[in-house]
């Protein structure tokens, strides 16, 4: 019972909880110091281990494309910031994998020793761990509002291109108010939705020059062009 009730789950739609924070960039008052931008905070178990490493990588090589697309990056471990700042040298110093070295890690590492923020944040799951973090990525949008939630267990490294992928999904479907299927990527038709809004009732209305399909009432598709969304998306 005690973990139930230190554990929370903030869930889609609420607003990201607040806190004040260590971080190897400084401290950060969260979310409110990224307002206007997009966040994804995201957890690991630990400093210096190899999966983590491997992620830690491959963000810090994909940190432009994130920046690009409004995106902050926030890292959290229940290590402190000492070992945050020992790990990230060693990564930009000696660790050379699958093509990527000299990598440099700009964004914040929260250090959380105190568990406070691993705890408000529901990245703590004893089940899978009493002392370290999942692996969990919060994808919180402009207005400090949770979108989506991503948990991997310990063992499994992130897919970056999903998270990239989800990062540029939830900015198409609130620029162009349309919804996107399965494995939905740029350039790919999207979903007109049917639940009824006036947009959504006056573009079906339209059919914008007949290029809506609909393979029945309820499932209606359009066109919606890579460089469209790219130009929208400021990339
Ligand atoms: C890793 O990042 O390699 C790792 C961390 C905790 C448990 C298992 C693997």
């Amino acid at each position: 019972m005690e973990n139930e009730t230190m554990n929370t789950m903030p869930r889609i739609g609420d607003k990201a909880p607040a806190f004040q924070a260590v971080t190897t960039q400084g401290n950060i008052s969260f979310p409110e110091d990224f307002a206007g931008k997009w966040i994804i905070l995201f957890s690991h178990p630990a400093d210096f281990t190899p999966v983590c490493t491997s992620e830690f990588m491959t963000f810090g090589k994909m940190a432009d494309e994130f920046e690009r697309l409004n995106c902050q990056l926030v890292g959290l471990s229940i290590d402190g910031l000492y070992s945050h700042i020992a790990w990230l040298r060693t990564i930009r110093e000696k660790i050379e994998y699958r093509g990527m070295k000299n990598i440099e890690i700009n964004f914040p590492l929260i250090e959380d020793v105190s568990m406070n923020v691993a705890r408000t944040y529901g990245m703590l799951q004893p089940g899978e761990s009493q002392t370290q973090a999942v692996r969990a990525v919060f994808f919180i949008d402009p207005q400090g509002v949770i979108r989506t939630i991503i948990y991997y267990p310990l063992a499994l490294g992130r897919n970056f291109d999903e998270i990239k992928r989800v990062l540029i999904g939830l900015q198409t479907a609130d620029n162009f108010g349309v919804a996107l299927p399965a494995d939905w990527r740029p350039g790919d038709e999207v979903i007109v939705p049917t639940a009824g809004s006036c947009g959504v009732a006056k573009e079906r209305m339209e059919n914008r020059d007949g290029e809506m399909h609909c393979y029945d009432w309820f499932f209606c598709t359009r066109p919606l062009a890579k460089e469209e969304v790219e130009s929208k998306l400021g990339r």
